[in-house]
This record gives C-alpha cells, structure tokens and sequence, in this order.
C-alpha cells in the first residue's frame, strides 16, 4: 500500500503548474485533470499518489512522512523551516519577499517599526540583521490593507505583478529574496524511495534545462 509514492501538491494555479511537469517527467495521473473536489489521486501503473494540500501545510505533510515529497515555495520553507530535504529549484512560482509602505513613506529610525505580514519568522530575521527595532503584528491575508488603516508603517509580503501594491497606494521600499517553487523530500522516505525519487528530481531537472534552451 505505501509502496506509493506519495506526493503533496500546493492546491491552485502553481499546483497544477507543477502536476504538468511530473506529469511530463512520466509521473502522471490522469484522474486528477477530472473536475471533481476529491483531494487524493492515485495511479497504480506508474505508482504515484498526489494529494491537494494547502499551500502552506505541504511542508508540514512532508516532514512528518504523511507525503514523500512535495513542493512548497522557498517563503513558506524560511517561514516556517521543516526539517526536510530541498532537492531541486523548480524555477516556477516566481514572485518576491518584499517590504512595503505607503508612496512616500519615511522610515523614522528612532521609532519602533511596526510590521504587519504573514511571514513574521522571516520579517524579524530581516530586521534583526538591520538591528532595526520592530514590533510585528501577525496577519493571515489581505495584509496590504493594514498600513491603509495605519494598523501598521510597512508590510513585508510577497510580491507577483505589483498589482495589488500598485492599487493600493504602495510601493516596495526594500525586496527580501526571490521566491520559486522547490521539491522537498522527506529525509527518511528519501533513503527509502531514494531510485524513484532521483528519477524524477533529474528528469524535472532536464526538463528544465531543456526549457532555457
Ligand atoms: C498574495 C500576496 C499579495 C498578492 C501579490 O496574496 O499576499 O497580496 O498575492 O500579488 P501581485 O503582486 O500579483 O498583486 P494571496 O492572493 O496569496 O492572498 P492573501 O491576501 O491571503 O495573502
């Protein structure tokens, strides 16, 4: 039964990117693309298992072995930091870890910061390494509205088009790191399915390096 390998896919646009790559790599399975609410596919002929899982949560699915690999962006991997193999850049998903404030914001030094964001093990790493003073205030969404209601000076979020800063008044003063998705393994499942996993992670790989050509 386990003898699957079992794979957690960050649900959404970015998920089923990636689907398309495994798929592509020979680690496909067709039910999924059927419109339905199931979460959990399997294919017994090429023996894989995926399973829809909130971004965030893949990680969590990863380092306990409830799934042998998975792929989570490099926010939510520094965010939250599982004890998990990172094997390959996916080089999709690419988006930013980026600070942000009102047009025209000044930051005034001798005044505690206050930082509204999701990501509040990555904001104070970053602002432990500036020395700066911080208080963070912890959100779970819609954090661009925070400095609108003065709830905060600046957010540190993540950042695709701009789009959503640009409608809203903001503007990134500062960009923490480039964000792509990356595939994590399980450490002990990896010894274990290490043939199978190796294949993939290097098919992904020439498919990859195939695309920059
Ligand atoms: C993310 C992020 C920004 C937005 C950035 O939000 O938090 O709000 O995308 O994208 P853009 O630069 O292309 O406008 P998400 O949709 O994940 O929802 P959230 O409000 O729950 O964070």
């Amino acid at each position: 039964m386990n003898d699957f390998l079992n794979v957690a896919l960050p649900k959404g646009r970015l998920g089923e990117k990636v689907y398309s790559m495994f798929e592509a790599a020979g680690f496909g399975c067709p039910s999924i693309r059927e419109n339905s609410r199931k979460l959990i596919f399997e294919n017994e002929e090429t023996g894989v298992r995926f399973f829809w899982a909130k971004p965030s949560d893949v990680p969590i699915y990863v380092e306990r072995g409830a799934a042998d690999i998975g792929v989570a962006g490099k926010d939510i991997l520094l965010e939250y930091a599982p004890d998990v193999y990172e094997l390959l850049d996916l080089k999709t998903g690419n988006c930013r870890m980026a600070v942000a404030a009102p047009e025209g914001f000044r930051d005034n030094p001798a005044r505690t910061l206050r930082v509204a964001t999701k990501f509040s093990r990555i904001a104070k790493q970053y602002y432990a390494k500036q020395g700066r003073d911080i208080d963070i205030i912890h959100l779970n969404g819609s954090i661009e509205i925070a400095p609108i209601l003065s709830l905060s000076d600046v957010i540190v979020d993540i950042v695709e088009t701009g789009t959503t800063l640009r409608e809203n008044h903001l503007e990134v003063i500062a960009t923490v790191f480039p964000i792509s998705a990356r595939l994590i393994a399980n450490r002990a499942m990896w010894k274990f399915k290490q043939e199978r996993i190796t294949l993939l992670t290097e098919r992904l790989a020439r498919q990859l390096e195939e695309e920059k050509q």
